[in-house]
Parts: C-alpha cells; structure tokens; sequence
C-alpha cells in the first residue's frame, strides 16, 4: 500500500468514517487514524486552539503540522490492535448468540410439533389435593414395586429444574407440595420448554416413592404420563417473572404493595395457614368451654379505648366510628346468653409506626359472667394453651410452626404473675428507664420498649396485673385491697411484649358514672351499658387478644404486619 499522508488536529479534527484524512478534514486523534488506515503512514499532527489564545502562548506555533511523535504512534499502534481484538470478541460473541437462538428456535418448532395425548388404556385417576396420603384414596404399591395409584393433580409450578432429559417440578396446591417428573417426550413439548414459575398445570401420572436416599414431600413423587397446561393458564415469564417481582432481596414497602404475589411464597403462606388454625382452634376451644359466639356491630359511637385512636366517618346525617373494640356490646350479651365471645376486626387510628401497631386488626374477645379477677386469669391461661394445643394437634400446623420458629415450645404454666407494682420495681433494680429517661416510678405507663425488655428477659410469658387507675380504661374495677389500682391484666409474651388486656368491669351504677366524670366522658349515649348496672348486675370481667400479636409470638414473626393478609396502618391502604 502506497505511503499516504494523514492530518490530525487534536482541537478541530473529528474521529468520524466519512472523514479523508487530509489537511483540510483532519482526524482529532492519532489512535483513529492509525485504526482507520494502518500505521505504515505520514502522520503530521498538531494542537490547533479555537477560541481565545491563552495569554503568552505562542498561536501561530500551535498551527504549524509536526510529524506525530515515536511514543505516540506507539501508543496509538496499540490502541489500535486492542480496539480491533475488541471488536473481534464482539463479533464472535454475535454469532455465537445467533446461533444459540437460532438452534433455540429450531428445538422450539421441532417442541411445536409435539402434541400429548393421554393414554385411555391407563386405569382411571383419582383425583388427590397435593398432600392427600389416605390409604383408601392413594396407595403406593407393595413396597417391592414401589408403584402407585394413578392421579390426578391441579396446581403451580412452584420450582423447576432440568436434569438431562427429565423435568422436575415441584407442584404447589395449598395444601401441600408435589414432586413431579415428566419425561420422554414429556420433558419435550413446547409448554416443557417454555415453562414458567407460578404456571398452571393439569397433571396425570402414578404416584411412586422415592428412590432410597432421595428426598420430596411425602416421600413420593409423581411420574406424569399426561399434562396440561390450558389456556390462560401460564406464568408471566423474563422480566416480568415472579421471581424479578419478589425475591428475598426486594425492599419491605415494595413487598408490601406486592402483597398479593409475596402471599405465595412460602413464609406468608405457612404464617397464614397457621392463623387459619389457630382461629379456628379460638373456636373450639371456646365452645369446649361452652361460650357463645356474636357479633358485633363495626359502625359505633361511643368509644371504648380512648378518642385519640377513634376513626370517625360520616353516617348518613350523623357522626359515627369503627369499633375499637367490642368488649361493651359483649357485656350487655351476658345476662341472656351466658359468657361470650367474639372474633371481630377492630380499629385503631394507631400514627405509630411500630411493628406492633396496626390501624385494622382481628380481636379475639370474651366476656365472663359471675366470675372473680383470679377466675378470669385462670381462664385466660387455659384458653390460651388449648388453643395452642389445638392448633398443634394437626400435624401440618405443627411442621409450620416449628418451620417458622424452631426454638418454639409450650409456654411453661402457670404463667407468671406479677403486679404492676413489681414490674416497676424490676425495671429500677435493672436500670431499665421510662420515656423520659428517668428510673420508673408507681404511675408510669410502661412503654413498649420497656416492657418488651422486661418480658424479654424474663423469657415467658407474664400476667402483669394491678395497674394503677389513672393509667387504664375508665370501666375498670377498682383492687378492694388497694384502690390505687385497679383489677385489669396485660399478658406479656417474650418477643413481642402486650398481646391481651383485659379487666373486671365496674359493675356498681355509681360507680361507673363517677369513672364517666372522672374521664370526662358524656355518658347519654353509653344508656345501654349503664342500663347493665341497673337491671340485675353481676361481678364479671373480660379481655381482648390481638390475634396477630398472638401470631407475631407463635411464628416469630418481627412484626403484625406480616401475620394479617393485606395490613393496614399509618401510611398504608393498598393492596
Ligand atoms: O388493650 P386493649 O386496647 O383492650 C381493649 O380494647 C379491651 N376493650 C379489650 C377487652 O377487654 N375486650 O386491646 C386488647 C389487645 C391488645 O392486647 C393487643 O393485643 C391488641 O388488642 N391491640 C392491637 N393489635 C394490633 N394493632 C393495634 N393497634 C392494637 N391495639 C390493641
């Protein structure tokens, strides 16, 4: 090739194709130019400036052409192999990927072309729920042939992996997890391929145990011998798969306005299959004790907690609240239905943001009629351990409760009781200071911290009894040994600090209007409770739970938020 001259000016000149080269359409810099026609050339470069010429220096030098210096051509000698091996790999790296497709396309039509068919020859499927184990509905052969009944499965794809030329699948339904095998040219078909998580799926196959050594749910696993997937039914896959959704490292507020998919993974659906159990064990634990189930109206007005967490609506031409809690309305349920109970939402217009706090929560509430404070605490730790009992009887509810806090046992009975008066004394001998950073003294409402720093320690759960009366609700009954305080319990459980509050109730007409006065409360529209006091009264007493406080405690949980379906608190509504 001919020597040429080519021109660089590093102010002017343009590293661009369309560019010669030449005096007049310089390149900027020497490593394009050596890049765009080798290095065997004249080069003559120089640092021409636009603009204003810095004082003293010397323009008409600036302008003059000077070969390109050894070191530099060296250097731009080098740049220019790097940039051409550079583009070498880029090259390289596009056809492989063409090919990668191209052969993807080619395994994706020839998968088009495959169409299952069931075979009818097969003995009919039963159809199962994934965890169905019944002896009389699914067998698993002799246990020579390690062979089963053939069945018939709905669910999603909750994992997916290939081996070879096997798929396995592990199936989720609700109720339990399944481990599918497809195979042959099962493993082959378009909807194999193309599979994606949260897919669903038709499954026919025989139920086999699992080779010794191997492990999936129940011990056995599915070899399908038909599938479908039907229309509508497949997952969003590539960006917008589940997995690009929600994964263990997505932000807690974006989990939470993704609520309805985190709800499938597995934490959130043991969490809320363990709170199906254990309302449902609130239920038969209540009806052992022969209690009797009402509800209560949501749409109130009066308040039973105090005005500052009273959410107010307009009702039609009047003002009126949602329930803080139901606690009144059982009150006047007792004299013709004996003790009661209740599982009713209540709300709280809680501005905290605490991990304890929600605006909308499930109160498990009671009333017991002709009853002493002692009977009340007695009832309350039976309650308690039988519905636990209850719960853990299910062998399922077991496994998730042990899954979601291993170090779970049995809360060690009697429970402990100690006075609020104690509780102060403990929280000074331990340094364990109030809201104001003072040692706790008699009067004090014991902050969350605190108290869960107490119970913490403490480790079990705790009645704490006798708090002073300026500190609780107005319908609380006075101790008759000290009327500093009054008769109202607070059980603490290690982790989570308050889950119930309860109390006897007033249950003399003074009284309970000197308690109105005294909490400067009208009591015209409370007519129906105080009527309590004036048609035939009775020594009883009551309590609330917080169901999800309950749950927070059982499946060690850090906040209510992740033991109710969709929360609800300050800052949140959706989804
Ligand atoms: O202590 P509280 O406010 O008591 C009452 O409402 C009584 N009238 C109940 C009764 O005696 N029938 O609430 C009782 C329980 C608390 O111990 C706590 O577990 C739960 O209800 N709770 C809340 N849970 C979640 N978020 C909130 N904002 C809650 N406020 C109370």
């Amino acid at each position: 090739m001919a020597e040429s001259t080519y021109y660089i000016d590093e102010d002017v000149g343009e590293d661009i194709d369309t560019r010669t080269g030449d005096e007049s359409q310089p390149f900027k810099s020497l490593g394009f130019a050596v890049l765009t026609h080798g290095e065997s050339h004249k080069f003559l470069a120089r640092k021409s400036v636009t603009g204003e010429v810095p004082e003293g220096s010397d323009a008409s030098a600036r302008l003059e052409w000077k070969p390109a210096a050894k070191a530099a051509l060296k250097k731009a000698v080098n740049y220019a192999k790097a940039q051409k091996k550079k583009a070498e790999k880029a090259q390289e790296l596009e056809a492989q990927q063409a090919k990668v497709l191209a052969d993807r396309t080619k395994v994706l039509d020839e998968a088009k072309k495959i169409t299952l068919e069931e075979d009818k020859s097969l003995p009919a499927p039963v159809r199962i729920k994934l965890d169905e184990t019944d002896a009389q509905k699914v067998t698993l052969g002799d246990g020579k042939e390690k062979k089963g009944t053939r069945v018939r499965v709905f669910g999603r794809v909750h994992r997916e992996r290939r081996q070879k030329e096997n798929m396995f699948i592990t199936l989720r339904d609700g109720y339990g997890f399944m481990q599918v095998i497809l195979q042959g040219q099962l493993a082959k078909t378009y909807d194999a391929l193309t599979l994606t998580r949260e897919t669903s799926m038709e499954i026919l196959g025989e139920l086999r145990e699992v080779p010794e050594g191997a492990h999936a749910p129940n011990g056995r696993e599915l070899h399908a011998d038909y599938y479908k997937i039907h229309p509508g039914w497949q997952a969003a896959g590539g960006d917008d798969a589940i997995t690009n959704r929600v994964s263990k490292d997505t932000e807690h507020a974006t989990l939470l306005d993704l609520r309805h998919l985190t709800l499938r993974g597995e934490t959130a659906s043991k969490v809320l299959i363990v709170r199906d159990a254990v309302e449902w064990a609130f239920h038969v634990a209540y009806k052992e004790l022969r209690f009797r189930k009402v509800s209560p109206p949501a749409l109130v007005q009066t308040m039973v907690e105090g005005g500052a967490t009273l959410f107010g609506l307009p009702y039609y031409n009047e003002e009126a609240f949602l329930t803080q809690s139901s606690q009144l309305y059982l009150e006047t349920c007792l004299p013709s239905m004996g003790d009661v109970y209740c599982i009713e939402k209540s709300f709280r217009a809680e501005k905290s943001l605490t991990r304890r706090h929600l605006a909308e929560y499930t109160h498990v509430e009671a009333e017991l009629d002709f009853v002493h404070f002692d009977d009340l605490l007695d009832h309350l730790e039976n309650l308690m351990c039988r519905v636990l009992e209850v719960a853990l009887e299910d062998p399922t509810i077991k496994q998730y409760v042990q899954d979601l806090n291993p170090e779970f046992q049995m809360p060690e009975r009697p429970f402990k009781r100690m006075k609020y008066s104690e509780a102060i004394d403990w929280l000074v001998e331990h340094n364990i200071e109030n809201e104001d950073g003072e040692p706790h003294k008699f009067g004090d409402d014991i902050a969350e911290a605190a108290e869960r720093r107490m119970t913490d320690i403490i480790n079990r759960p705790i009645f704490l009894t006798h708090f002073p009366t300026e500190i609780k609700a107005f319908y609380m009954l006075k101790d008759k040994e000290d009327p500093r305080v009054t008769e109202s319990v607070d059980c603490l459980m290690p982790g989570v600090g308050e889950i119930v509050g309860g109390s006897m109730r007033i249950d003399q007409h003074e009284e309970l209007m000197a308690a109105f006065k005294r909490e400067g409360i009208d009591p015209t529209s409370y007519y129906w409770y105080t009527d309590q006091r004036k048609y035939g009264s009775s020594p009883h007493g009551g309590y609330g739970l917080g169901l999800e406080r309950f749950l927070a405690w059982l499946c060690k949980q850090h906040t209510v938020r992740d033991t109710c379906l969709y929360p609800r608190y300050f800052g949140r509504c959706k989804p």
